[in-house]
């Protein structure tokens, strides 16, 4: 057995290196204390600050596995907040969704609930109420706002807490993470796009497919052939959070029309590009195959960040078997008609390549649940698997 096969295994021996049960992912009792444990009580990211620029402006976020919707407001002092998206009359949501979010906004910075027009403030407060009068004593319009949810920044994304009292500040809870990735600049690259979906399975059967780089050689086969390599580089374990590089193939030949689109805009990731805006904690050895950094900002986000370009998944559970998947992609705004085509070109590599990785998620779900294995085996280059399983395990038995 030599050092280089099991790196990672001995870089990290407390993961240890034996099989992973498959209970986790298909137990609906385990999937009740994950909701309890993990998504109840540490920070969720749920967007970008920029998706709110004007006061007024909302967003309302669907968090099935926190049992609840939340209302992100930007208030005329121009902070953003967050609320249960729950009214104090008779339990309505105070907006009416359309799915998984709703987007919205008033230049009054007022959310009024269409049930019986109760109408709350970008702070929280009751404003009015419809035949106030008719109320009794024991209700007061200052006892009765929105019930806020704890909210923070990083890096422009904007993340939740519903609990009550959550037991780390989103600082704390990021911990070196933040560090790793602290100075790239998300904001320059704002021009994106999203594929979602909901997929049959569990949340982490779709953060298992997005983890490691030992499928690229088959599943993306006809999206990157020849493009990346399958192992991974710089592995570095954070808290409950992980990190790596995927690296190209030596000599890697993308197609012609890939060559071309990457020349024009640099958006599809699948050649070799200087390394002006990457923070100095990514690629520190300024290795020449460097292709992009992959993350996993537990629980459910996926970020990636590469020269000009960033993109993350996210996996929000709705049952036990059921996740909603989104993907979204960022580059910089394109100033010429052929940097628009070469944009065009990443978004449809990108949506084969998504295609490519969901399209495995149900079959395993369904093998999974048949019971007829229940160990996965995961080698050296799985590693962020084998520490997602880990840090769900320890959350879940805290
Ligand atoms: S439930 Fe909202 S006003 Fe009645
Ligand atoms: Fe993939």
């Amino acid at each position: 057995m030599s050092e280089t096969v099991h790196r990672w295994m001995e870089q990290y021996p407390e993961l240890g290196s034996g099989p992973i049960s498959t209970e986790p992912y298909i137990s609906p009792e385990w999937y009740e204390r994950e909701k309890e444990k993990i998504f109840h009580k540490v920070w969720l990211c749920v967007g970008r600050e920029n998706e709110l620029p004007k006061v007024g402006d909302y967003k309302v976020k669907r968090l099935a596995a926190a049992d609840t919707s939340v209302i992100i407001v930007r208030a005329k002092d121009g902070k953003i907040r967050a609320f249960h998206n729950a009214c104090a009359h008779r339990g309505n949501t105070v907006i009416t969704e359309t799915g998984e979010e709703t987007y919205g906004g008033s230049k009054a910075a007022i959310m009024t609930c269409r049930f019986h027009g109760w109408v709350y403030d970008a702070e929280g407060q009751l404003k009015q109420v419809p035949s106030e009068q008719r109320f009794y004593d024991c209700f007061s319009k200052e006892k009765n706002g929105l019930t806020p949810v704890h909210l923070d920044t990083w890096q422009g994304f904007l993340f939740v807490n519903v609990a009550e009292q959550p037991e780390t500040t989103l600082a704390e809870f990021l911990g070196e993470y933040a560090n790793h990735f602290n100075g790239f600049p998300f904001d320059e690259l704002d021009f994106g796009f999203t594929y979602y979906t909901y997929v049959d399975c569990n949340w982490k059967v779709a953060h298992d497919a997005f983890a490691e780089a030992y499928h690229v050689d088959t599943i993306h086969a006809g999206s990157f052939p020849n493009v990346f390599s399958t192992g991974l580089q710089n592995v570095k374990l954070m808290g409950p959070h992980r990190t790596c590089a995927v690296c190209l193939t030596l000599g890697a030949k993308p197609t012609p029309v890939s060559g071309i689109a990457n020349g024009l805009a640099g958006a599809s990731l699948v050649s070799q590009r200087g390394e002006s805006m990457l923070p100095p904690a990514i690629n520190p050895d300024k290795r020449d195959d460097f292709a992009f950094e992959l993350s996993v900002l537990f629980p459910n986000t996926l970020l990636h960040i590469s020269e000009g370009i960033w993109f993350t998944h996210q996996f929000w559970p709705i049952a036990h078997n059921k996740t909603l998947w989104e993907g979204r992609y960022y580059v910089k705004a394109p100033t010429t008609h052929s940097q628009r085509w070469a944009i065009e070109h990443a978004m449809t590599l990108q949506r084969n390549a998504w295609l490519e990785d969901t399209a495995t998620m149900e079959d395993t779900q369904r093998a999974m649940q048949s019971r007829a294995k229940v160990e996965q085996h995961l080698q050296d280059d799985e590693i962020l698997i084998r520490h997602g399983a880990v840090v769900v395990d320890q959350f879940v038995n805290a």
